[in-house]
């Protein structure tokens, strides 16, 4: 069934460069109300962030660590007079953003947007040429380059394994190294030359063989699997009772985490080798979603970028 409101806001925000994933159904679950306060982490398009702001009378705090997301968010503040404030940081350091009765609902959207994969200077996609940068905040940090001219190759291969889950680890490493180390790795497009060249492409495989590759390098630049960990805590702390936090994961390692916390939470085993006694766990949460809420078969056929996501939130208690 669709929903005209939520029809407007969606095209709203396509127009704007990135598409919001499951829109309706992370607004739903937040079911924002008038005079409440409400924090968006990952800020990206404003996308979520605008349709919070257009369900209910309410207030926003929007936080993302890139830059460019500023000038998107000075035409929310025009559109949404005091009710909206934008703050450049990493989402690990929300703690800073306590507000007086605490939030009524925490929204986090991971990974990249589609404004930072688009822009090729970026160096997030082998689709486009552009240098091997891949920082979500390129004022701060080691680029992708100086990240894979500063490891060991035993080091690179653990970041494909661990963060690509990509099988010929050792294989892939060893071809980017080899390309750094001659000089021939200064680009995205020279980096997937490098993973094609150890993985030749498979007719089969419906992935382009540097897509595991450029997902580990770009999780390891912004640190993105120990900035999760750290803000979920902080967040579950920030909101008031009632509160509901809520997460769109895109892969299995975001994922993860998001469910062993909020299970931990509720009071319930976090995976099958938890052996805590379930006198010894505390519950402070109740859970919104047993399973995970995934996106329309409308929405993924629309937005193929939607097609891995999965939304997981909880109430506290
Ligand atoms: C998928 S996009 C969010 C899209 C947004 N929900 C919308 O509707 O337009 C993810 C955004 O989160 C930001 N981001 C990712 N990790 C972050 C972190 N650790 N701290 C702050 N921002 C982060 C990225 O820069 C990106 O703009």
């Amino acid at each position: 069934m669709t929903n005209p409101k939520y029809d407007s806001l969606q095209n709203c925000a396509e127009r704007r460069g990135h598409r919001p994933v499951m829109l309706k159904e992370a607004v739903e679950i937040l079911s924002p109300k008038d005079g409440l306060e409400y924090l968006d982490c990952t800020f990206g398009g404003g996308g979520h962030t605008r349709a919070i702001l257009e369900s209910a009378d309410c207030r926003v705090t929007a936080v993302d660590r890139d830059p460019s997301a500023e000038d998107r968010a000075e035409e929310l503040k025009k559109i949404f007079p005091g009710r909206f404030r934008f703050v450049r940081a990493n989402f690990s350091e929300i703690c800073k953003l306590q507000t007086e009765n605490g939030y009524a609902g925490i929204l986090f959207d991971f990974g990249v947007s589609s404004f930072q994969l688009d822009e090729a200077g970026r160096g997030f996609s082998f689709m486009r040429a552009g240098p091997l940068d891949m920082r979500m905040d390129s004022s701060k940090g080691p680029t992708a380059l100086e990240l894979i001219n500063s490891l060991a190759e035993f080091e690179l291969a653990k970041i494909l394994r661990e963060y690509g889950q990509e099988r010929a680890f050792a294989k892939v490493a060893r071809a980017i190294k080899s390309a750094a180390e001659s000089g021939g790795l200064k680009t995205t497009l020279d980096l997937a030359k490098a993973v094609e060249s150890a993985l030749p492409r498979q007719n089969r495989e419906k992935i382009h063989p540097a897509t595991r590759a450029f997902q580990a390098l770009r999780i390891a630049v912004n640190d993105e699997l120990g900035e999760i960990s750290r803000a979920l805590p902080d967040a579950f702390g920030l909101l008031s009772r009632g509160g509901v936090l809520a997460a769109i994961s895109f892969h299995s390692l975001e994922d993860r985490i998001v469910k062993r916390f909020f299970k931990k939470l509720a009071g319930l085993p976090e995976d099958r080798r938890d052996r805590s006694f379930a006198q010894d766990r505390v519950k402070l949460a109740t859970l919104l979603t047993r399973k995970p809420a995934v996106p329309s078969e409308a929405e993924t056929a629309e937005n193929p970028r939607s097609r891995s996501a999965k939304l997981r939130a909880i109430r506290k208690d």
